[in-house]
């Protein structure tokens, strides 16, 4: 049994009394939110109420998960922590180092030999510390926690932002840094700003062409990418328990894409029977028993307005499909606007890939449903104009959905079957032709499609949809397509059309695998041998960041005033850099490549002020390092938006960053930045953004009396000789505040456990 049943009794026992003892301090009636989290408060029932948006509180999570690319730092820090084991059940899974390429036997095969070092180091790494570890082509992480380890009312972390996704399990899951799981991997509490509460109720019920997909990417349009920062989301009403438990799944899954700190939906019959298909009658049967605590309290679903900080409603019956993009997954367009936005857009009307796969949208039903389409495409003698790829989610959804026949009826489409794995979705797809970097369209049943995200090439116009949509996208080939209302000419020179999807929630014959991939870990892992040679390329062991100086930083100079857009995919790009995620020296080159530099608009060209020369800024960075220099990095609005990934937080550490000063910050990245010892500051005044110059070398004062809530001060000095002279914000609580002073959490975590 991979899941921990006795982890899972103890929580349920707690449950109702640390409900009982939020509903009293609270004192009001509770969203599930607010009961799922005061449940898990490290020190036990809850003896104060917390202020949403303001309040840092100590949790403890009931799980951890980690993907191969952030597994292998949150593991190399782990070892650092000097613990023999894990605290809590935790698992690692080999999903993003596959690339797609022809197929997949032949790229799981490819992968396990190219990177064979990075698996066999997490495989060991877990066998000894107590960690259930997936090989590679097991399945992607989301899908496999959500079959076997979320459940109704629990709390995890994970590190990968589309950990949310257990929310479709009823589970508060929250996408961290490696450093937030090595701390609670070590037994340490894990802290998080108390959120605010977003609820969103759906009215009516899906039906023909819409899907949970467009429940989200029409919240999306509504939120911004930015709207759910801060927040959980709760979903409830009828048209959330109409909903399969995948699909809410789904919902959940791109709540990262509205930077909602997590989502989530109240136990219901559907979690049951998603519970019992994945062989977990147990977790059923305890859920069933406090299922009044794993929904809201009744009042508040009744007067949504009074119990959450923002509502908003949405009416699943005429709910249309959407389709989002390209580039960002807020700009939402119904599939009946697509034909004008399209053409005012410029957008390329022909559709070159069909992808359906990712954490997203790659469970039995999504399979189910798209195969549905491609079925009718064969019986309707259509064929497909553009390519079309499928990722499943696991081998079990593979292994059941190749015994009932969808694959081969994807395939009789000329699809490609790639591996159980995340490929294209994280850049691992070697897309031919990519190079040639012309303007194209793709659409996909992914969560993301920043610029270069799928095939590196910045032309890629990419767009978002449910998984049937995609597949009848692909089918026309047109981006215009509507096939709601629009036909096909066959090759009989006849028009159809394509009737409504339709699919399983749940195989009717019940799921089915031979070898799922997984390897529990050994019982005593103390004689297990961790290996990293020191002249791999691939893998690095850590070695701790220093102490802060004691004093002010002064004589800084600017590395870079990055302009727009900065995500954690522009400060440590994924793709061809995923296989260095191990290895802090190497991956340092790719840091802020993707980064626009304000002073001449270029990505990796910044202005070395030791030599007056434009150069790549992980070279011009050395430079500096090398000559004792520490540097500051300035952004703009929601710096670090994306990733939980730390790399984008370690590398400008590791390379002698000291600070990065933003308008807005993304929370995981902030904090990612705090725990690595670095200074993330805001400006006081916006408008200051406009002050820092290229040539600038700057100052950041008060240091020395660095307090919770006391703005520190930067002062510009700039070439001409004048200067000038701000405050700057900061979000660093006490403990923050040691982590930056002992140089990184972790070397904290060090002395406390050798102390
Ligand atoms: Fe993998 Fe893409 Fe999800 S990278 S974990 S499938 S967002």
């Amino acid at each position: 049994m991979a899941f921990d049943i006795d982890m899972i009794e103890k929580v349920y026992a707690n449950f109702a009394s640390r409900v009982e003892a939020a509903r009293k301090v609270v004192n009001k009636p509770l969203t599930l939110t607010e009961k799922i989290l005061y449940a898990h408060l490290w020190d036990g029932e809850a003896t104060e109420a917390y202020e949403r948006g303001s309040s840092y509180v100590d949790f403890a999570p009931d799980r951890v998960a980690m993907q191969d690319a952030t597994a292998q730092m949150a593991l190399l820090q782990f070892m650092q922590a000097g613990r023999p084991k894990v605290a809590v059940p935790s698992t690692a899974h080999c999903d993003h180092l596959i690339q797609a390429k022809v197929g997949a036997e032949e790229d799981l095969s490819r992968a396990n030999s190219e990177s064979k070092e990075v698996f066999d180091f997490l495989g060991s790494v877990s066998n000894k510390y107590g960690i259930g570890f997936w090989k590679p082509g097991a399945g992607i992480i989301h899908q496999v926690v959500l079959e076997n380890y979320a459940f109704p009312g629990g709390m995890m972390i994970g590190t990968d932002s589309h950990t949310v996704n257990a929310g479709g399990l009823g589970m508060l899951a929250i996408g961290v840094g490696g450093a937030d799981a090595c701390d609670v991997m070590a037994g340490l509490p894990w802290e998080l700003k108390f959120p605010k509460l977003i609820g969103v109720k759906l009215t009516g019920k899906l039906n023909g062409w819409t899907a949970p997909k467009d429940v989200i990417l029409k919240v999306a349009g509504i939120l911004t990418v930015k709207g759910g920062t801060g927040a959980i989301v709760e979903y409830f009403g009828e048209g959330a328990t109409s909903m399969s438990c995948t699909g809410k799944g789904t919902i959940c899954n791109m709540g990262a894409e509205i930077g909602a700190t997590t989502s989530t939906f109240g136990y219901d019959e559907s979690m049951e029977r998603y519970l019992r298909a994945t062989n977990r009658n147990q977790v059923a049967d305890g859920a069933n028993k406090i299922k009044a605590h794993l929904t809201a309290d009744p009042e508040v679903y009744a007067n949504p307005e009074k119990y959450f900080d923002q509502v908003i409603e949405i009416n699943l019956s005429e709910l249309e499909p959407h389709l989002n993009g390209p580039f960002t997954p807020d700009l939402a367009t119904p599939v009946s606007k697509m034909k004008e936005e399209a053409v005012k857009n410029d957008w390329p009307l022909r559709v070159e890939w069909g992808l359906i796969g990712s954490c997203t949208n790659s469970s039995y039903e999504d399979l189910s449903r798209a195969a549905s389409i491609a079925r009718q495409a064969i019986d309707k003698k259509l064929v497909t104009k553009s390519s079309f790829g499928i990722n499943p989610g696991s081998e079990q959804v593979r292994y059941t959905a190749d015994r009932d026949g969808l694959l081969k009826t994807f395939e009789d489409l000329d699809a490609t079957i790639f591996t159980n794995a995340c490929g294209p979705c994280i850049g691992m797809w070697d897309r031919v032709g990519a190079e040639r970097q012309e303007r194209n369209t793709i659409v996909h049943s992914f969560n993301r499609n920043f610029a270069k995200r799928a095939d590196g090439n910045p032309n890629t116009c990419a767009f978002v949809a449910s998984p049937e949509m995609v597949a009848a996208i692909a089918i026309s080939g047109r981006l215009d397509f509507n096939p709601i209302t629009d036909t096909l000419t066959n090759a009989d020179g006849q028009e159809v059309k394509l009737d409504a999807p339709h699919g399983d929630e749940l195989p009717t014959k019940g799921f089915a695998v031979e070898d799922a991939g997984y390897q529990a870990p050994a019982a005593d892992g103390s004689n297990v041998e961790v290996i990293v040679s020191p002249t791999s390329h691939r893998l690095q062991l850590l070695e701790p960041f220093k102490e802060w100086e004691g004093t002010d930083l002064t004589g800084l100079k600017l590395l870079i005033k990055a302009k727009g857009k900065c995500t954690t995919d522009h400060i440590s790009m994924a793709g061809p850099w995923l296989k260095f995620r191990g290895h802090l020296d190497n991956i340092s080159n790719n840091m802020l490549i993707g980064a626009v530099n304000y002073f001449n608009e270029k990505t990796d060209s910044v202005k070395n002020q030791l030599t007056g020369e434009y150069g790549p800024v992980p070279a011009t960075q050395r430079e500096y390092k090398a000559a004792g220099i520490g540097t500051l990095v300035v952004g703009d609005e929601n710096y670090g938006e994306g990733s939980s990934r730390e790399h984008a937080a370690m590398e400008p550490r590791h390379l002698g960053v000291r600070a990065v000063l933003v308008k807005s910050f993304a929370r995981i990245h902030e904090t990612n930045l705090k725990k690595q010892g670095m200074l993330a500051l805001t400006f006081s005044n916006p408008a200051d953004y406009d002050k820092i110059q290229e040539d600038d070398t700057i100052d950041i004062i008060g240091l020395t009396t660095f307090t919770p809530n006391q703005a520190l001060e930067i002062v510009l000095h700039h070439a001409d000789g004048s200067k000038d002279q701000f405050k700057v914000n900061h979000t660093y609580n006490a403990q923050q505040i040691e982590w930056f002073k002992a140089g990184a959490a972790l070397n904290i975590i060090r002395k406390n456990i050798s102390a």
